[in-house]
């Protein structure tokens, strides 16, 4: 209970100030058309070829995708890692020990680099690879808008402030992706994700055991799911092993979500929330998804494409990173005679 309820603090959500800048008037699936013509089939054969063997992969890369759009934009900055200068977003609450594909985005890169050096950006390597995920593993495929920049900074501080948290009521649940200029239809579409992928158990051992402090567990929660769910996660256990998003299609996304949420087998309370809160208005938008995947689908293109546009950087703004966890060095002398300059104001203003 203690490390959820530092968990739920920590993801409590706080709108202040305006909406992100959200604009996917830069943004063409043509971008990359005539400057590296082969990224498409660079991203699907590297994450085809590690998806062979890792069946969640998808899943980590899907989330990473979302990690990154929540916390100052689609920019690559939940890509930098900790240095000197940035506070890696990596070592945020929602992230830590839970990040999974940053080596796998790194290997892309790595292939796209060599066949077109400097041209593609960290952030549409995610985008695009977060969009192949779709299809690799039985969900929608769609023209993913490209020509998004790499942030120069990363902001820790933010992650934990703007990702939600699986305690979340459907009112922070809400306002979480108000924030992010995503409206109630995204947040059901974009939760579908869940039916793909794992979470640790830590996440609903107060749902099985200890239901706000009822010493019973969470009643929006079918028995027979919470037996099944009480043994992969024993109650006094470490809290790490893993349990599927979706008990019967792990790997396939698929409407099964939804169904699941029908009948109170919503893994997480933030997910069971959507269904489950009385009188929501989530509850018709994730029967009609529950009753046809189409419309799940065309919805799930819908948001993720909205998703993939929040506050990207194009144009001259940001950079393209030559390395994914790294901003780029200044290495130019133009920026080496700047340095020199601020240097010597700082000295002369002292
Ligand atoms: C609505 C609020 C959301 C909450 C509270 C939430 C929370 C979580 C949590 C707690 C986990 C398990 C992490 C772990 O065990 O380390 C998880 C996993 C996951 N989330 Fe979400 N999530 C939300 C929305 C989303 C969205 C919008 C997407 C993508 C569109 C997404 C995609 C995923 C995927 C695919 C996984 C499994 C990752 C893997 O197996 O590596 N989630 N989420
Ligand atoms: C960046 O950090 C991640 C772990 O957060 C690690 O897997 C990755 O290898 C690091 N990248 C580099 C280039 O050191």
């Amino acid at each position: 209970m203690n490390s959820l309820s530092l968990i739920t603090l920590c993801c409590v959500v706080v709108v202040f100030g305006g909406l992100p800048f959200s604009s996917n008037a830069q943004l063409d699936p043509l971008f990359y058309s005539k400057t590296c013509p082969q990224l498409q089939s660079i991203v699907q054969k590297v994450l085809g070829d590690v998806s062979r063997t890792d069946t969640r992969m998808p899943a980590s890369i899907i989330r990473l995708h979302f990690h990154d759009c929540f916390v100052q934009g689609c920019d690559a900055s939940v890509l930098l890692n900790k240095t000197t200068t940035i506070d890696s977003e990596q070592d945020a609450g929602p992230n830590i020990n839970s990040l999974r594909g940053l080596n796998v985005i790194n290997d892309i890169k790595t292939a796209v680099e060599k066949a077109c050096p400097n041209i593609v950006s960290c952030a549409d390597i995610l985008t695009l690879a977060a969009g192949i995920s779709s299809v690799l593993t039985g969900g929608p495929g769609w023209l993913v808008p490209l020509g998004r920049r790499d942030s120069l900074t990363a902001n820790k501080a933010l992650a934990n402030q703007n990702l939600p948290g699986p305690s979340n009521a459907l009112t922070e649940l809400k306002s979480a992706f108000a924030a992010q200029g995503l409206n109630t239809v995204d947040l059901v579409a974009l939760s579908g994700a869940h039916t793909i992928g794992r979470a640790r158990c830590l996440f609903i051992t107060d749902r099985l055991y200890n239901f706000d402090n009822t010493g019973k567990p969470d009643p929006s929660l079918d028995k027979t799911y919470l037996k099944d769910l009480q043994k992969q996660c024993p109650q006094n256990g470490p809290g790490t092993n893993r349990v599927n998003f979706d008990p019967t299609t792990p790997d396939k996304l698929d409407k099964n979500f939804y169904n699941n949420l029908q009948v109170k087998k919503g893994l997480l309370q933030s997910d069971q929330e959507l269904f489950s809160t009385p009188g929501a208005d989530t509850i018709s938008i994730v029967n009609s998804f529950a009753n046809d995947q189409n419309v799940f689908f065309q919805n799930f293109v819908n948001s993720m494409i909205k998703m993939g546009n929040i506050g990207v950087l194009t144009g001259k703004k940001g950079e393209i990173r030559k390395q994914c966890n790294f901003v780029n060095k200044k290495s130019s002398k133009l920026d080496l005679a700047i340095e020199l300059l601020e240097g010597e104001d700082m000295v002369s203003s002292i």
